[in-house]
């Protein structure tokens, strides 16, 4: 079982993620928990070019495959690995971040960053995806007050995240199966509740 977890800068994926790692610990399922761009070492590398607020210069194709790069080290070492051990996967993020940030946002187009994305992961696509709703207003103003320090992409201007946020809602509308949209702004308790049932009914 596959499951990613999507959604903008500040929609509470991380915190949500973790107290749904424990509560499916608890109820004795083997869980990985694992998050994009990273999780393995040569991915955190390319992860660490990807974000560096130094690489101003980034082109937004080299930027688009260099997240591939790393989503296809993490998938074959981490990934799949996992799945086949049995074990229920939960990743931060995945394909649709790309189809989302660099297909709508950058204007590289879905079709042309789901053919690339096709040829790093032969096609593996997550069993669930949550797609965690919440307008970027809302998002950032809670990075803001938070300890984080900024990355390349938390510096782009309001109107870049209002258009990620456009991509996930029609990229949701692609794939209405796999992706369940999550309405963030309500308590994190109610949402890992709600995340919790389609989990254990489709397990
Ligand atoms: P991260 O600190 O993991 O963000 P968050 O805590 O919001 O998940 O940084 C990842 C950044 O990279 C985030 O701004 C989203 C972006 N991203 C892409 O643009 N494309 C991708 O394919 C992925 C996986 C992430």
């Amino acid at each position: 079982m596959f499951i990613t977890f999507e959604g903008g800068e500040g929609s509470g994926k991380t915190t949500i993620i973790e107290n749904l790692y424990q509560n499916l610990l608890k109820k004795g399922y083997q869980v990985l928990k694992t998050r994009e761009p990273g999780g393995s070492r040569i991915s955190e590398e390319i992860r660490n070019i990807i974000l560096n607020v130094n690489n101003l210069e980034m082109d937004y194709r080299t930027e688009a495959l260099l997240y591939a790069a790393s989503r296809r080290q993490h998938l074959v070492e981490v990934i799949v690995p996992a799945l086949k051990a049995g074990k229920v996967v939960l990743c931060d993020r995945y394909l649709d971040s790309s189809l989302a940030y660099q297909g709508v946002a950058r204007g590289l187009g879905i079709k042309e960053v789901y053919q690339i994305n096709q040829y790093a992961t032969e096609g593996i696509l997550p069993n669930l995806t949550f797609y965690i709703d919440l307008k970027p207003e809302i998002g950032l103003s809670r990075i803001k007050h938070s300890e984080r320090i900024p990355d390349r992409l938390d510096l782009e201007k309001g109107n870049f995240h209002d258009t990620v946020r456009e991509g996930y809602l029609q990229i949701a509308k692609m794939f209405p199966e796999r992706i369940k949209v999550i309405d963030g702004n309500r308590p994190v308790e109610v949402i890992e509740q709600e995340i919790m049932a389609v989990i254990v009914e489709t397990i």
